[in-house]
């Protein structure tokens, strides 16, 4: 299974300081935002991964991640001209998909939990159809969202809906086969101009095609869409590392871990960080794990 990161949007919210550097390159506490999404796909087991943003942040992406190869991962880049929409998004990855499944998550969205690999991992076993879930929200109106009957069949998805049926927002990872991309050239722009994700989303509802998740409370799905967002997001973070002494979606630890990458691959990459709290997080890994 491939992955796709989508990094283009604008983080017009986070104004000014989207001014000084794009938003999924902004820190949230340790570590740029985009290595939350890129480690919970390899979490996943996926390596193969296309990161999709404008074209005025592309070079400073390559900069940051490269090819990938230091993380035992294989990154490739393309531009999607405008926020034009998920949907879209998924067209400027036709050439990249070819035939294959592919998981596509959202470059500002932050996943943690320990159930969370094994319901991603659940995710890419399945060979067709589509897989998304449901995180309960206090605030669905701001996200797509699903509905259920009594037996838990899905009964509606509704893009940011004023009245929304359930508190069941659908968080920003979705699991496709190919036929994703046949699905989002259908699909015309919404009132916001946008091609919207949950149109695709419709179309293997009623193919019945379409399977959702519930992603339980112990999971945390963190968004940072506002400037409260982004601090929450962080003191989260820090709040977790700085008690248990784990990192949480680092990596480097991922690539480890996963063994895509040597002890000595990992001492490389923390040798230099050695005075920072990260590189020593690395280098007290090797020891921990040995
Ligand atoms: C997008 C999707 C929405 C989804 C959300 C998750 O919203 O359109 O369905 O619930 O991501 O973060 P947007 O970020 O474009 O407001």
């Amino acid at each position: 299974m491939k992955g796709i990161v989508l990094a283009g949007g604008t983080g017009m919210r986070l104004y000014p300081l989207t001014q000084v550097v794009s938003k999924q390159l902004m820190p949230v506490y340790d570590k740029p935002m985009i290595y939350y999404p890129i480690a919970t796909l390899m979490q996943a087991g996926i390596k193969d991964i296309l990161i999709i943003t404008t074209e005025e942040d592309s070079q400073k992406f390559r900069d940051l991640l490269g090819d990938g190869k230091l993380w035992g991962i294989e990154l490739q880049y393309c531009i999607q001209d405008k926020p034009r929409g998920l949907a879209h998004a998924l067209i400027v990855a036709e050439k990249f998909v070819a035939n294959d499944s592919f998981a596509m998550i959202l470059g500002d969205n932050l996943f943690y939990g320990q159930t969370l690999p094994s319901s991603l991992q659940n995710a890419v076993k399945k060979e067709s159809g589509c897989t998304v879930f449901g995180y309960h929200v206090a605030n669905p109106s701001q996200y797509g969202v699903v509905d259920f009957d009594q037996s838990g069949r899905v009964t509606s998805i509704e893009e940011k809906p004023v009245q929304p049926k359930s508190h069941y927002a659908i968080p920003g990872i979705y699991f496709f086969d190919s036929q994703a991309i046949q699905f989002a050239k259908n699909v015309k722009p919404s009132k916001r101009g946008e091609m919207e994700i949950t149109d695709v989303l419709l179309q293997y509802l009623s193919e019945q095609q379409l399977t959702v998740e519930i992603m339980g409370r112990g999971i945390a799905w963190l968004d940072t869409g506002t400037h409260q967002d982004l601090l929450v997001a962080a003191q989260f973070i820090a709040t977790v590392d700085n008690r248990q002494g784990l990192k949480i979606n680092c990596p480097e630890e991922v690539a480890f871990r996963n063994g895509w990458i040597t002890a000595e691959e990992l001492r490389n990459i923390a040798q230099p960080l050695k005075k920072s709290g990260y590189g020593e997080y690395l280098l007290n890994l090797l020891e921990e794990l040995k």
